[in-house]
């Protein structure tokens, strides 16, 4: 971390002495103001929940303008990436701070592509759920699972056995959201074919049936890349710094996914695509676009508790970069499959234009997040609704691992251990039942 000249100096009202903190500079971003002596130096703690501003950690690995929209993974844009790159260089370029040159490319997706399969026996652990269970409760499972199958990489010490991790997790967790769905559907296991692109393979192990000879289909297969590319690191939101908070306790990195997993689930935020679609449909199913207007006042009413899912987001307040590719991905695999005029794509553009001229939406900065067309791509890739963050929690494996992984090579890391402002019941004593 780079000081800057200046510093920070805290000044209090009840006489107390002011106290200095030194401001440190990033490469670009705000500057942050270094707190950590302020307790032993004051005894008071800070009080922001839900980190409106704090920094929790030091990373390299993503930037996020929210005011400009901007998104860089290590310093690339997300267009460049989403529009030169693909998903596997994306993971390569995260884990490593590089983009990856024609060899290492290659040695990249061999070593990827060589760990796909997951052990036989979970097969029989995912055979314990329920067929109607949530495919993310699925997930929750078999990712937490997966410490109790490589007992030789759980050293989070060994530089090695971290990589070795962080590749078998990028490389199976496709598998087992493949499984996750065709279990729900009844359908048999499809191993992975290493022949294919690891998007392509994705695509046949969802949905090849041995009976049938399974083709890919290029634009579907680069669509749901572009979706794999748009969701693989976000800086520190929710899920990563539950993966980095669980992680820091020196957990192994698969039960720290695990917690990353679970985290994601919410709808306030990996949840939003299926929260998005599902919303989408009820729309549609009763009335469509004639309803729009009527359902936007809902969701302007603070009583009627109704969000406009995929719109709004904590950190861009501008528009989100990743929206307006999604936007993009949207409309050509609906022109492959014909599907032009589907009715949720008409009821999700006239709602955005609605919200983007209502001063209700303008004046708080509320603009279409990813999720907001995701839902409909994937809906159209032929992938049910409750996968939609199962395919998230794929996506952003990698982005997990690699902040995961630079957490635990920082050697300033320490257990991560907030404070509270405790507002309970003053010491007081146990009485005798009888005289409670
Ligand atoms: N619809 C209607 N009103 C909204 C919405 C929305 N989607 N989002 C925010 N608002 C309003 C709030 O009611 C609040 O209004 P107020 O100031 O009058 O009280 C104001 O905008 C600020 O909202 P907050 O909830 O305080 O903003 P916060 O930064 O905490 O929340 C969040 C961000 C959770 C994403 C929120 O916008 C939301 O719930 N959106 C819908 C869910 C969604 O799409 N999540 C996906 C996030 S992206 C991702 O995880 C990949």
């Amino acid at each position: 971390m780079k000081p800057s000249d200046s510093k920070a100096t805290l000044s209090f009202s009840d006489g107390s002495p002011s106290v200095e903190f030194p401001i440190y500079k990033g490469t670009i971003g705000p500057d942050v103001v270094d707190i950590r002596k302020l307790y032993s130096a004051t005894g008071k703690f800070t009080y922001d929940p839900g980190y409106l501003s704090t920094a929790a950690c030091e990373s390299k690995i993503t930037y996020i303008d929210g005011d400009k929209g901007e998104l860089l993974y290590r310093g690339y844009p997300i267009e460049q990436l989403a529009t030169n790159c693909d998903y596997l260089e994306t993971c390569y370029l995260l884990l490593n701070g590089e983009l990856p040159n024609v060899q290492q490319r290659a040695e990249f997706v061999s070593t990827v592509t060589k760990h796909t399969m997951v052990h036989e026996q979970m097969h029989f652990f995912l055979r314990g759920f329920r067929r109607d269970a949530h495919p993310m409760a699925v997930m929750v499972g078999l990712v937490g699972a997966m410490s109790a199958f490589y007992h030789d990489s759980m050293d989070i010490n060994d530089p090695k056995q971290r990589e070795i991790s962080a590749i078998r997790l990028i490389a199976k967790i496709p598998t087992l959201v493949a499984m996750a769905y065709k279990y729900t559907i009844g359908q048999p296991f499809i191993y992975p074919d290493n022949e294919l692109s690891y998007t392509a393979n994705f695509m046949r192990m969802m949905f090849a049936v041995p009976a049938e000879k399974y083709k890919s289909n290029e634009v579907l297969v680069r669509a749901l890349d572009r979706i794999f590319i748009l969701h693989a690191d976000h800086e520190q939101n929710a899920s990563t710094s539950t993966v980095r908070l669980c992680g820091s306790s020196g957990t192994n990195p698969f039960a720290a996914i695990a917690a990353g997993v679970a985290c994601l689930w919410g709808p306030a935020h990996g949840g939003a695509n299926e929260a998005c679609l599902t919303m989408l449909e009820q729309l549609n199913a009763n009335g469509g676009v004639a309803k729009v207007g009527e359902f936007m006042e809902q969701v302007k009413d603070k009583n009627s508790g109704v969000r406009l899912m995929g719109f709004g987001h904590r950190v861009y307040k501008n528009f989100d970069p990743r929206a307006k590719l999604m936007q993009e991905t949207c409309k050509e695999v609906l022109a492959e499959l014909g599907l032009e005029k589907d009715p949720l794509f008409k009821l999700a553009v006239a709602m955005e234009k609605i919200a983007l001229e209502d001063d209700y939406f303008v004046s708080r900065k509320l603009y279409p997040n990813v999720d907001y067309y995701s839902g409909i791509v994937q809906r159209a890739l032929g992938i049910p609704t409750s996968l939609f963050t199962g395919i998230f929690a794929l996506a952003r494996t990698v982005g997990w691992i690699a902040q995961w992984n630079e957490m635990i090579a920082d050697p300033e890391y320490k257990i991560g251990r907030p404070r509270q402002l405790f507002t309970g019941a003053a010491p007081r004593n146990v009485k005798p039942i009888a005289q409670r």
